[in-house]
């Protein structure tokens, strides 16, 4: 059969769309397990229509179903210039998206701005800019965008200027970081800090932790820089096993200071500092604290001198550029850390300014909201960066998006009636290639690609060797939207009957992320076109991005869970198979 006219019988498989539940009226969902909110949470923008209703909705409905069988390799054929036409740049950021390699036409472009328009994503933006209180299920605003303004900026919160307080921050920050890089900042023994170490969990790791991969290359090099997240305390051994603690700082980042995880490996640093070098104040010189909770901090034993301040308004995962970033800031520079924020505000005024047919959140979003609802019902999305330096950006991005648009439950507080954020999951190229792309190229389940790369490399790999990362990454777009059809698998010289298992049917989409150079400044950007397109999701599907009830259920039983496996004996208060395992460990482990 000749693949490209005719879809092939199994690939790429089209899951059928989720069938909507029955139609409402239906009751809002009463929280889970939690008390019901004090008062209706507060709607900034007035009562929205559920957007499976939506005329635009059903219009790109109709539109998929049409647009189905139709093959990127037509689509390519048909207009010549598809490749430089779908395509947009967000100039003074140096990123560039390609959006040609995706099953859409000019229509289905036109039917997504005409959802975005009646879904008001311009108008929520600028609400959102404007300081009103969009994360409307916790009555916050969302303020991330006020991190990264210039000092003449202004985003009001509850009628007062934050901007200031921002920058008062900043400044505190940049003292730290100069007295560590220039070795003034001593420890308790007077001797030089060579090691940073962040305690955080969530955003406040995933951030840091990706932003000193990125950016390694502008980093201190006689500087060690070391993350600790997880309450498995191999974690906490595996990180310190070599350190000098007379040689190290712990940056303990909580916004909210009560974290189990983060507070547990802290007084583990504590207990090992003081230990080793047998003196109580010695916590002064070792440890700092990013958090919005003076007290908490207090009580651990941090001068408050030595707290940077974060607030309500940031969210975990849009708090990389805050004081969280602060080991960002200590590894790169006070300098460069204002470059990496200028790439930030670079890409809000784009978000702010550009026309939807040229604004890259808004095409990113609505492209995966097109992916995601109405083409294929594509249920993940692979990020793919080839930049070794970016291989913990698809961590960073799975937080940021599936803490985000992970809802079933809409702004009124019914269940949606359609897919939310789709998983997303990814590893740096070329590596992934030789691992799960066989999947992505001739498995049944289609997974749209992001896949980013830069046009210059920033280490001290030679042209050849950037050339051939290139190389790959241009291929594997190739690949995914042209595939090799059986004409040319038998021409090749494979014989008929293998010919089906070598034939790659393509019609697989996928962005092109193409920017400059991976610069402090290019990574603040392209992190920012990520939060924005995940705002443009959020609003298109009317939830809450901005929230994680969802997250608070197994925190709470851990704490059950907790104290049974303290407890000698009594009743379980669990069910069969969780009281059981529980009775199971408590065994082996007195074993042990
Ligand atoms: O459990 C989820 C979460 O609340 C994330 O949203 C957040 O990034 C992380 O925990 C860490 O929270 P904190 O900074 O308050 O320790």
């Amino acid at each position: 059969m000749p693949i490209g006219s005719t879809p092939p019988p199994r690939t790429p498989v089209a899951p059928p769309a989720r069938t909507p539940p029955a139609s409402p009226p239906r009751a809002p969902v009463p929280p889970a397990g939690g008390k019901p909110p004090a008062a209706a949470p507060s709607r900034p923008h007035g009562k929205s229509v559920r957007p499976a209703s939506r005329p635009e909705w059903l219009a790109l409905k109709a539109h998929g179903g049409k647009l189905m069988p139709t093959h990127l390799r037509d689509l390519f054929k048909t207009d010549e210039r598809r490749g430089t036409r779908l395509c947009a740049e967000a100039i003074g950021t140096g990123i560039y998206l390609d959006y040609s390699k995706n099953r859409v036409t000019d229509e289905t472009m036109q039917l997504l701005f005409k959802l975005l328009a009646a879904s008001e994503v311009t108008q929520k933006r600028d609400a959102m800019f404007a300081g009103a209180k969009i994360n409307s299920t916790e009555n916050r605003a969302v303020g991330h965008v006020a991190l990264r303004m210039p000092k003449s900026g202004m985003f009001n919160v509850d009628g007062r200027n934050v901007v200031p307080e921002v920058h008062a921050v900043l400044e505190q920050m940049m003292t730290f970081a100069g007295k560590i890089r220039s070795g003034e900042w001593r420890g308790n023994s007077g001797r030089r800090i060579r090691n940073i170490v962040n305690i955080g969990i969530g955003g406040s790791d995933l951030g840091p932790v990706m932003a000193y991969e990125a950016l390694k290359a502008y980093s201190q090099r006689e500087l060690n820089f070391r993350f600790i997240s997880n309450v498995d305390g191999a974690d906490f051994h595996e990180v310190t096993r070599d350190l000098d603690p007379g040689e190290t700082v712990f940056i303990v980042c909580s916004k909210t200071f009560t974290t189990q995880e983060t507070l547990t490996n802290a007084n583990a640093a504590k207990q090992w500092v003081v230990t080793t070098m047998r003196d109580p104040k010695a916590v002064a010189r070792h440890f700092v604290a990013v958090s919005s909770n003076l007290d908490e901090v207090k009580k651990f034993g941090i001068e408050p001198a030595n707290m940077f301040a974060m607030w309500d308004w940031v969210g975990g995962r849009y708090s990389m550029d805050s004081a969280i970033g602060l080991s960002t800031m200590v590894a790169i520079g006070p300098e460069n850390f204002r470059a990496l924020l200028s790439g930030f505000h670079a890409m809000d005024s784009h978000f702010r300014s550009a026309p939807p047919e040229r604004n890259l959140p808004m095409l990113l979003g609505m492209l995966a909201i097109w992916n995601n609802n109405f083409l294929f019902g594509a249920e993940t999305v692979a990020v793919l960066p080839y930049s070794n330096y970016l291989k913990r950006f698809p961590a960073y991005l799975q937080q940021l998006t599936m803490e985000s648009n992970g809802k079933h439950i809409d702004l009124e507080g019914m269940p949606v009636a359609f897919e939310t954020g789709p998983i997303y999951w990814g590893e740096a190229g070329t590596n992934g290639q030789h691992s799960f792309y066989q999947l992505l190229h001739q498995g049944t389940r289609l997974v749209p690609s992001d896949l980013i790369g830069f046009c210059q490399p920033v280490d001290g790999s030679s042209v050849e060797q950037h050339d051939l990362l290139v190389a790959n990454l241009v291929a594997q777009g190739e690949a995914l939207a042209f595939g090799k059809t059986q004409e040319q698998v038998i021409a090749d010289g494979v014989p008929a009957a293998m010919a089906p298992h070598h034939v790659c049917d393509g019609n697989r989409p996928s962005n092109t992320i193409l920017c400059e150079k991976l610069t402090p400044q290019t990574l603040g950007a392209l992190v920012a076109l990520y939060e924005h397109a995940v705002f443009v999701q959020g609003v298109v599907w009317n939830i809450d991005s901005f929230d994680q009830f969802g997250v608070e259920l197994g925190k709470h039983l851990a704490k059950g869970a907790a104290a049974e496996i303290a407890a000698k004996g009594g009743k379980s208060t669990k069910d069969s198979s969780t009281s059981a395992l529980i009775k199971r460990y408590q065994r082996f482990r007195k074993a042990v």
